[in-house]
């Protein structure tokens, strides 16, 4: 699909007002992005398992509006005025206005909440941007209904990647791919794909816990750590290594073999802080406690054979990989070992789920 498929033609009808509300998932990344070129495209591709639990729910109600000067919108974050998500919002509206011309024509009203406490440090951009996406994509089928849901849902993660590059693999449920691979069909820069290969069952029910290392705001930001990708010593590499893995991982996802989705899952998420610390200028997320939970998972590793493992975002949390079997026993072992590595103990079990929904109100 090329860019020009987004755009819409003629619209059949021409709604007064209405409503959609949608929620959209978190996902975490197996093999991650780090690193993009203008606009929104990833420098390698990547995966990510989708969430259930950590989600954001967002409503978007429209207006017909007389002026047709700018964007016209109210925000609300969890019941109250948010203006310092305008901008971000702004922005995305102008990015998106060629393929939803309509967005000059109404008022919105946007009500936005998270399933995650706001000062978590779980990044909501990927599920906020995801909501928002389709909830303007929901809008757009009431004013064309021909629309057919393949097309809906690919334009949704296309918009989401306007929005924040993550948020493109928040659409769809499970595993989703985004960024052109020559050996994955159907992949694209453009936009996040359900996984087109075989995927061992043992990964449609994967637990995440997110333990919660530190909550408050991070010295650096994705976007910051993008750009440090442009000068970066070890770039090409890196980039080189991500087309790699997904090679690598395909076998893996296919046959459930743990053992060497912890090496490939881990790697990745070192990596990813790797290029943090010899960016210039460098710079550091993970926190001591992120280092002693990540021995203390290596040390129950070994000890139990249990096939948990960690991954990381852009920040100090860590999240806690395990098949749904070892729940019983991880879950002790977050009790008796990891929570003290929390801030106020905190922490937040997740598990794969089948994607956004549509909510009826
Ligand atoms: C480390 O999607 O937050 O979570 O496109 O600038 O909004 P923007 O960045 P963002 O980057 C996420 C990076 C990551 C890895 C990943 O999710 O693949």
């Amino acid at each position: 699909m090329t860019e020009n498929d987004f755009l819409p033609g003629d619209y059949q009808n021409s709604p007064e007002k209405g409503k959609a509300t949608w929620k959209a998932p978190s996902n975490i990344a197996l093999v991650k992005y780090w690193g993009k070129r203008p606009v929104q495209m990833p420098a390698n591709p990547s995966i990510s398992l989708t969430l259930d639990v950590c989600a954001t729910r967002t409503s978007v109600s429209f207006e017909k509006r007389d002026n047709k000067e700018g964007f016209s919108f109210d925000l609300f974050f969890e019941g109250n005025p948010k203006a310092d998500f305008k901008p971000k919002i702004y922005t995305f509206l102008e990015r998106i206005e060629m393929y939803l011309p309509f967005l000059k024509e109404y008022h919105f009203t946007i009500e936005t909440s998270n399933s995650f406490p706001h000062s978590s440090g779980i990044a909501s951009s990927a599920s906020g941007m995801a909501a928002l996406s389709l909830c303007l994509m929901d809008i757009e089928r009431q004013l064309d209904p021909a629309m057919d849901q393949a097309s809906f849902f690919t334009k949704a993660s296309y918009l989401a990647r306007l929005g924040s590059g993550s948020a493109c693999r928040s659409i769809k449920g499970n595993l989703v791919q985004w960024g052109k691979h020559g050996n994955i069909p159907e992949s694209s820069d453009a936009y996040g794909i359900e996984y087109p290969f075989e995927v061992n069952p043992v990964f449609r029910s994967y637990c995440d816990t997110i333990l919660l290392v530190h909550k408050g705001q991070k010295q650096v930001s994705s976007t910051v750590g993008h750009q440090l990708m442009h000068a970066h010593p070890y770039a090409k590499n890196r980039f080189q290594q991500a087309f790699d893995h997904l090679d690598k991982l395909k076998p893996v996802l296919a046959s459930g073999d743990l053992g060497e989705f912890i090496k490939l899952v881990e790697s990745e998420a070192l990596t990813l802080h790797a290029m943090m610390m010899t960016s210039m200028p460098y710079f550091i997320l993970m926190k001591p406690d992120t280092l002693e939970i990540i021995n203390k998972i290596w040390a129950y590793r070994k000890e139990t054979k249990t096939p948990v493992c960690f991954t990381l975002d852009a920040g100090a949390n860590v999240h806690l990989l395990y098949p749904s079997s070892v729940k019983k026993k991880v879950l002790n072992f977050i009790e008796d070992e990891l929570a003290e590595h929390c801030e106020n103990g905190q922490y937040i079990h997740d598990q794969v789920g089948e994607g956004a929904i549509k909510i009826n109100t």
